[in-house]
C-alpha cells in the first residue's frame, strides 16, 4: 500500500466557542514564534519575574509563589493535591460537576480520605453542606472545590466557602481553570490558599500551562512536610529553587515559547484592565443569552446569579440530534462548541465566550448559525429573531452605560 505523503500541517481556522481552548490574539501567537533562548538566560530570568508580577495581577493576589506550572490545568490540579495531601489526610471535596469528581480521584491517589459533599449539577456548592461535613469531620485538613464548573456553567461562592473552611482551620484548594480572567476571582480578598488555572481558557493563550498561586500557609505546610512529596516533578520544595528565588537552579526545561506567549496574553489582560475584561465577558454573555432566549432555548443553570458568563450550558430541545448540530456548526460555519460531559452527555451544549473569543462578531455568528441549523432541522425558530434580540441587548447595555457615565460626570 502506498504511504500517504505527509506535508506540513495547516489547521483549519475555527471560531472556538466551546469550553476551551479559546481563540488566540495574534500578538500572543507572534510571541510564541520568537526565537528560543535558554531557561537560565538573564533575559529569560527577567521575563520570569515579569510573568509572576502579571500573574499576581490576574489572580488579584500578592502571594510570592505565583507562577505557571509546565503542564495543562490537570497538572495544576494534581500539583495542589500531591503537595498538600499526605497519606491519611481527610479532605472535604465538593462535587457539583465533572471536575469536582477529578479532585476526589486526586485525593484517593494521594492516599488521603475524601469526604464528599455531593451537590446538584447546575447548582453552586452549598456552603451549609460544607459546614456540616466539617462539623462531622473536625480532623479534616483541606476543603477543595471548583470555582467555575466548566461542565455545567455554574459559579460557586468561593469567598463564603473559604470563610467556612478557615473557620474550621482548613486550607482551601480552588479550581479556577475557567474563572481566571472570565469573572471576578479575588484570591487576596477572598483569602484563598492554593488556586490553579489553565492558559487556554479566558487567558486565551496556547494550551499547556497552568498558572497557580499559593498562600504562605501552603508554603509553610509543604516546606515543613516530614515525608517526601510523592511526585518529583511537582514537588514544590524543588520547584521553589527555580520559580521561587532570585538565584535559580535547573529543575526542568521550561516551555520557553509557551511562556513568551503567556507573558503576552497577561500583558493584554493588564492593558485592558481586569475589571474591563470581566465586564466584556458579561456584556457578550448578556447578548448571547438574549439570542438563546429569543429562540426559546433554556439554560441548565436556572438562577442568573449562578451562571458563568464565559460558558453557557443550554438544554438540547426535544427531538433535536445534539451531535448533528455540533457537527453542522463545525462543518458549515467553522464554529466549535462543546458537548455535555458525564450525565449531561447528549443533553446539553456548552457555548464558550472566553477571552479573545468574547466579542460581538462571534455572538452574532453563533446565533445566526445555530438558528439556521435548528430551523432546517424543524425546530420552530424564526431566523433573525435571535440576532435582533442580541442587538437589542447590546443597545440596552450601551444606553445604561451612557446613563451611568452621565450620572458620574
Ligand atoms: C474546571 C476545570 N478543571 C480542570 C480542567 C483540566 O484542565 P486541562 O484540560 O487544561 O488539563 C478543566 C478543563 O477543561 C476544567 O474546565
Amino acid at each position: 500500500m502506498a504511504a500517504k505523503k505527509i506535508s506540513s500541517f495547516h489547521p483549519p481556522q475555527r471560531v472556538l466557542m466551546g469550553p476551551g481552548p479559546s481563540n488566540i490574539n495574534p500578538r500572543v501567537l507572534a510571541a510564541m514564534s520568537l526565537p528560543v533562548i535558554g531557561y537560565m538566560d538573564p533575559a529569560f530570568v527577567d521575563m520570569m519575574a515579569e510573568l509572576k508580577t502579571l500573574l499576581r495581577y490576574a489572580f488579584q493576589t500578592d502571594n510570592q509563589l505565583t507562577y505557571p506550572i509546565s503542564g495543562p490545568g490537570s497538572v495544576g490540579m494534581e500539583s495542589c493535591f500531591v503537595n498538600m495531601v499526605a497519606p491519611g489526610d481527610k479532605v472535604v471535596v465538593c462535587r457539583n460537576g465533572v471536575f469536582g469528581g477529578r479532585m476526589i480521584e486526586n485525593v484517593e491517589r494521594c492516599k488521603g480520605t475524601p469526604i464528599i459533599v455531593e451537590g446538584t449539577w447546575g447548582e453552586p456548592v452549598d456552603p451549609n453542606a460544607v459546614e456540616d461535613a466539617l462539623k462531622k469531620n473536625p480532623d479534616a485538613r483541606i476543603v477543595a472545590f471548583v470555582h467555575a464548573e466548566t461542565s455545567t456553567g455554574c459559579v460557586s461562592d468561593a469567598k463564603t466557602l473559604a470563610e467556612v473552611a478557615h473557620k474550621h482551620d482548613c486550607l482551601t484548594i480552588v479550581d479556577a481553570v475557567t474563572s481566571l480572567a472570565g469573572c471576578p476571582l479575588k484570591v487576596k480578598e477572598w483569602d484563598l490558599d492554593a488556586v490553579y488555572s489553565a492558559s487556554q481558557k479566558c487567558l486565551s493563550c496556547t494550551p499547556g500551562l497552568s498558572p497557580v498561586t499559593y498562600s504562605d500557609r501552603v508554603i509553610d505546610y509543604v516546606t515543613g512536610r516530614k515525608d517526601k512529596v510523592q511526585s518529583w516533578f511537582m514537588d514544590l520544595n524543588l520547584i521553589l529553587n527555580y520559580w521561587g528565588h532570585t538565584v535559580r537552579t535547573y529543575h526542568h526545561t521550561a516551555p520557553i515559547n509557551g511562556l513568551f506567549a503567556l507573558h503576552e496574553a497577561l500583558l493584554l489582560l493588564k492593558e485592558e484592565g481586569i475589571e474591563n475584561t470581566w465586564a466584556r465577558h458579561q456584556r457578550h454573555y448578556q447578548a448571547l443569552k438574549a439570542g438563546f432566549e429569543a429562540m426559546g432555548l433554556k439554560f441548565l443553570v436556572k438562577e442568573e446569579k449562578d451562571r458563568l458568563p464565559q460558558i453557557s450550558t443550554i438544554m438540547v430541545p426535544e427531538g433535536i440530534d445534539e451531535a448533528e448540530v455540533r457537527s453542522k456548526l463545525l462543518s458549515e460555519f467553522n464554529v466549535e462548541i462543546g458537548a455535555g460531559l458525564g450525565p449531561l452527555a447528549g443533553k446539553v451544549w456548552r457555548f464558550g465566550l472566553m477571552g479573545y473569543t468574547a466579542n460581538s462578531a462571534n455572538v452574532m455568528l453563533c446565533l445566526s448559525a445555530l438558528g439556521s441549523i435548528l430551523s432546517k432541522m424543524g425546530y420552530p425558530v424564526k431566523v433573525g429573531e435571535a440576532e435582533a434580540a442580541a442587538h437589542q441587548s447590546y443597545a440596552n447595555q450601551h444606553t445604561s452605560m451612557a446613563q451611568k457615565a452621565r450620572s458620574r460626570s
